[in-house]
């Protein structure tokens, strides 16, 4: 196996595409039957640290290099010289070229490796413990190129993005009870509890969950100085209620569920917001929660604004992220005497503590709930 077979509704995400390892090493098969891989995300230090600081024009572009090039190509060229004699467009082509020089982009489509052999898995352990020592290593399981209702096997950059958020505002998330709604992989939960005293990381399906477990004990080394927890729990958008079937993996205990009230304080997401009626289901869920809580929660969402060219619009545009911002809206408009909502988009200038391409199309959003008598 070598290469990745897509069908019509396979999503890949670019985290994946653009892993400094671009040869991914494939360690087991699924109860589904998708190949599952193990990445390494470093968390850089000091001097190795990207400054978004400064406001950067190329942003976006310089490790995009392949849409820029193509921008600069049309502006140069007059539109006449590309004209045949009947007046049809006479396109040519630009010659492919394997060269990846200066875009940062490592390879476009990632190799995969079958684990097989037992020097390979001896190889792995070793690795392991070596990486036990290193407390700026994350070990993820994943898979890659899934169908959509599996998106969550992945890992997207609005989690990375998240992930330097909070670790760019240490202070802020210090000792906090933090509630995790779409967590996936549980990558974000699981830098949020190297800071954080109890992260509940939250998603839907038994598949998902029993992955994003077996990456916080793959990380468990991060959290253990602190002594913080992560406690991955199911929570559908979809459900009006926490489920505590005993019987059920990932259900709620009482004490649990009365903590999420009493002590959240930060509800984050990630890369939450693609599909209308999730999105819809996830706004509601926001809502159920902070309604019922007796304290200010403060909610950080990160989107990545994915643009589509669609022939109903004869346009670029991104009809997920318009409803995104439509429920944004909504939230704040609301006057119900429960709680009020507070939303303010934050500047995604914050330093990079992993590797990915930080777009300009990554955005992050605070929204702030008070209850009304506070
Ligand atoms: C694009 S993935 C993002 C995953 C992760 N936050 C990241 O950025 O890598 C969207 C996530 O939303 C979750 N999701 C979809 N429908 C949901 C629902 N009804 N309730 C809770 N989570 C849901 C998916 O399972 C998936 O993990």
């Amino acid at each position: 196996m070598d290469q990745i077979t897509f069908h019509h509704d396979t999503v890949l995400s670019d985290v994946h595409m653009l892993l400094p390892n671009a040869c991914h090493l494939m360690t087991y098969l699924n109860r589904v039957g998708q190949p599952v891989f193990i990445s390494k995300f470093k968390i850089l230090s000091g001097a190795e640290r990207l400054d978004n600081s400064e406001p950067n024009e190329d942003r976006g572009q310089d490790t995009n290099a392949t849409q820029g090039e193509v921008k600069k190509e049309v502006g140069a060229v007059n539109v006449d010289t590309l004209l045949d004699e009947d007046g049809d467009l006479d396109v040519t082509h630009r010659p492919r070229t394997m060269s990846t020089e200066g875009s940062g982009r490592a390879l476009v489509c990632p190799i995969i490796l079958q684990q097989s052999s037992p020097e390979l898995e001896e190889e792995d352990n070793t690795d392991d413990e070596a990486d036990k020592c290193f407390k700026d290593i994350i070990k993820i399981e994943h898979t890659m190129a899934t169908p959509l209702e599996d998106v969550g096997k992945q890992v997207w950059r609005g989690a990375l993005l998240l992930a330097d958020f909070i670790l760019s505002e240490q202070l802020m998330f210090r000792g906090a009870t933090v509630l995790e709604l779409g967590a996936g992989t549980g990558l974000t939960s699981i830098i949020m509890a190297t800071i954080a005293k109890m992260v509940y990381c939250t998603d839907v399906g038994e598949d998902l969950l029993s992955m994003c477990r077996r990456n916080v004990a793959l990380n468990r080394h991060m959290m253990e100085p602190g002594g913080s927890e992560v406690r991955v729990k199911q929570l559908d958008w979809l459900r009006h209620d926490f489920c505590t079937d005993a019987d059920m993996e990932f259900s709620w205990k009482e004490e649990e569920i009365a903590d999420i009230y009493d002590n959240t304080s930060f509800i984050i997401a990630a890369d939450v917001c693609y599909d209308d009626d999730l999105t819809d289901g996830f706004f509601r869920t926001l809502y159920q929660l902070c309604s019922n809580f007796t304290h200010t929660c403060t909610i950080f969402i990160s989107i990545e604004k994915r643009m589509n060219f669609t022939l109903r619009h004869m346009d670029v545009s991104c009809d997920a992220y318009d409803h995104f911002c439509h429920c944004l809206s909504q939230l704040q408009e609301l006057v119900d005497g429960r709680c009020s909502f507070q939303v303010e988009q934050l500047p995604s200038n914050f330093e990079q503590f992993l590797l990915y391409e930080r777009i300009e199309q990554l955005e992050l959003w605070k929204l702030t709930a008070t209850p009304t008598s506070f």
